[in-house]
């Protein structure tokens, strides 16, 4: 399925890499007494998950954080073998993100994302602004419950 707005390997990568440096910024001090993720998104460029694994993904919409020992990345189901990622650091400083109900909402300046990564509400009381959440590719392989991200 041809996805417009997701990111190839080689920009999944790229991404990766300017998540960490972005989170690692924040982790040394973002001034307002918020730390940023303390594990980031792995440095391979593919994530593959038994979709089983995360039971919140039988449900199509709700968005659900993989395990952040695996990456800083939230997907959901958007059909019966159709899936959709995004990154779960802000956009805005780094900080990670949580899933409130069906969408991302930033705990250090409150900025609020749809499911989809779109961002709904720019950050409070601080400098700057957020843009919408990268997202990545998917492959869903039924046979063996087998998701792969990037
Ligand atoms: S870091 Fe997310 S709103 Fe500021």
């Amino acid at each position: 399925m041809p996805c417009d707005d997701c990111l190839s390997r080689r920009e999944f990568l790229s991404r990766s890499t300017l998540a960490v440096a972005g989170a690692a910024a924040v982790a040394a001090g973002c001034g307002d007494g918020h730390f940023g993720p303390t594990a980031l998104i792995p440095t391979n460029s593919r994530i593959s998950l038994k979709t089983a694994s995360l039971p919140g993904l039988s449900v199509v919409g709700q968005p659900v954080k993989i395990p952040q020992s695996v990456g800083l990345i939230a997907v959901k189901r958007t059909g019966t073998n159709t899936f959709a990622a995004v990154s779960t650091v802000c956009t805005h400083q780094g900080c990670e993100i949580d899933v409130t109900g069906a969408t991302f909402e930033c705990p250090c300046h409150n900025s609020r994302f749809d499911s989809d990564g779109h961002v709904t509400r720019q950050p409070q009381g601080t400098d700057g602004s957020s843009t919408n959440l990268p997202t990545y590719t998917t492959q869903y392989d039924a046979a063996t419950d087998t998701l792969t991200i990037g």
